[in-house]
């Protein structure tokens, strides 16, 4: 079959190196095949899989279950190991058997209450075996009760606050720690103006330290928290306009070393009611790469080659996996992206059950139309089919 490319944008499927798949334990909220459905419709050949699954990927069973759930799956799936065991962050997972078991790396995200000690000797043991940290940063004594970034509009909107330096605490020990250890340490979903900075310095100084920012921190503020949509509720907190700014800011210099959705789908029910009581997460693979074009491409602050750096190379170099998908005499791994394609975020058309976007509703221009995964199309949208192929 020919495939009309013109007019259309040809690059390597994206590499998401922050997936939340809830497989096992949650499956009302995601599996590993509707996970990878929406995967494939957002443009990704591969997404990196977070641990904080029940039973919690602390084990090679886990793990293995995971590996066996992923063979049929439309994407490829890269297993990330938990730190701690039940991610509780109070005693270490077995890393060395982990590790054996393939996983790309190992973080506590969703569950971070890790103390200096325990983070210190699993960063020692990372290096062991050579896998990077990735951490979700967050002083819980500091966050505790709260439910949106603690500023001007917290107070405005009545809710309880979590304040950037929740975040910038552990953004800065995990950064001493890294130096001392020498091991890479990759933070996960960096939202605030302060952590920007001391990775900038930390950088500077040669510590091994590499960040994500994830597209709903490039584009909402907590302003946007203001209706109460649950959907906007997220960790970290949308933040400020001043750190949504110095991110893109950040964004256009080519500051930034990743893109990740951290894609977090939640069921209805859990996220009904309260704001304070709902669940936080968005549902993201599927609105992250037409929201960047939306918002950055488009306007020619960043070039399709910084997003492909960001959101394809680097991933793959993190996560120490290959990135060949668009070499001569390889597989492809690549996206058929049209630029003009008009179409609007329906979470009913989602191939995720996660259908938590804040993004319901909006128009956007330029569509995913065609993903393949090592040679074969999994994912067609041209005349609107929307369809997944297996
Ligand atoms: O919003 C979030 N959702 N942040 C996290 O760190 C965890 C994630 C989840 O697992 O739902
Ligand atoms: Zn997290
Ligand atoms: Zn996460």
């Amino acid at each position: 079959e020919l495939i009309d490319g013109a007019n259309k944008v040809v690059i390597p499927a994206l590499i998401d190196i922050h997936t939340h798949l809830r497989e096992p334990g949650y499956e009302d909220k995601e599996t590993v095949k509707t996970g990878c459905e929406a995967a494939a419709a957002g443009g990704f050949s591969a997404v990196a899989a977070m641990p904080n699954t029940n039973p919690v990927a602390d084990n090679p069973a886990v793990v293995e279950h995971l590996k066996l759930k992923s063979k049929e799956a439309l994407v490829k799936v890269y297993p990330i190991g938990s730190i701690t065991q039940g991610s509780k962050g109070e005693k270490l997972s077995e890393i060395g058997t982990l590790a054996k078991t393939g996983v790309k790396a190992l973080t506590d995200d969703g569950h971070p209450v890790m103390n200096s000690e325990i983070m210190r000797r699993a960063m020692e043991y990372a290096s062991a075996f050579n896998l990077p940290i990735i951490d979700h940063c967050e002083d819980k004594n500091l966050s505790k009760d709260g439910v949106m970034n603690e500023g001007y509009y917290s107070t405005i909107y009545g809710l309880k606050g979590i304040p950037a330096a929740s975040e910038e605490i552990m953004v800065s020990r995990d950064i001493v720690l890294a130096e001392m250890t020498g091991i890479h340490l990759h933070i996960a979903h960096l939202s605030t103006e302060g952590s920007f900075k001391q990775v900038m310095a930390a950088k500077k100084r040669g510590v091994n330290v590499t960040f994500e920012v994830t597209p709903h921190h490039l584009i909402l503020t907590d302003e946007s928290v203001g209706d109460y949509n649950p959907d906007t509720k997220v960790h970290p907190p949308l933040r400020s306009s001043r750190d949504v700014e110095v991110l893109r800011q950040a964004l256009k210099s080519g500051e930034i070393d990743v893109l990740a959705t951290d894609h977090a789908p939640h069921t209805y029910e859990d996220k009904l009611g309260e704001y304070d009581y709902a669940a936080n997460g968005i549902s993201g693979l599927e609105t992250a790469l037409a929201l960047l074009f939306e918002h950055f491409i488009k306007s020619n602050d960043i070039s399709w080659n910084d997003l492909i750096n960001m959101y394809y190379y680097k991933p793959a170099e993190i996560l120490n996996v290959e990135a060949d998908g668009i070499k001569k005499g390889s597989t492809a791994d690549l996206i058929i992206f049209n630029p003009n394609r008009s179409w609007t975020v329906e979470k009913d058309k989602f191939k995720s059950k996660g259908k938590n976007t804040p993004f319901a509703g909006q128009k956007l221009s330029g569509k995913n139309e065609v993903t393949f995964v090592e040679g074969k199309m999994v994912y067609d949208d041209r005349g609107g089919k929307n369809e997944v192929l297996y």
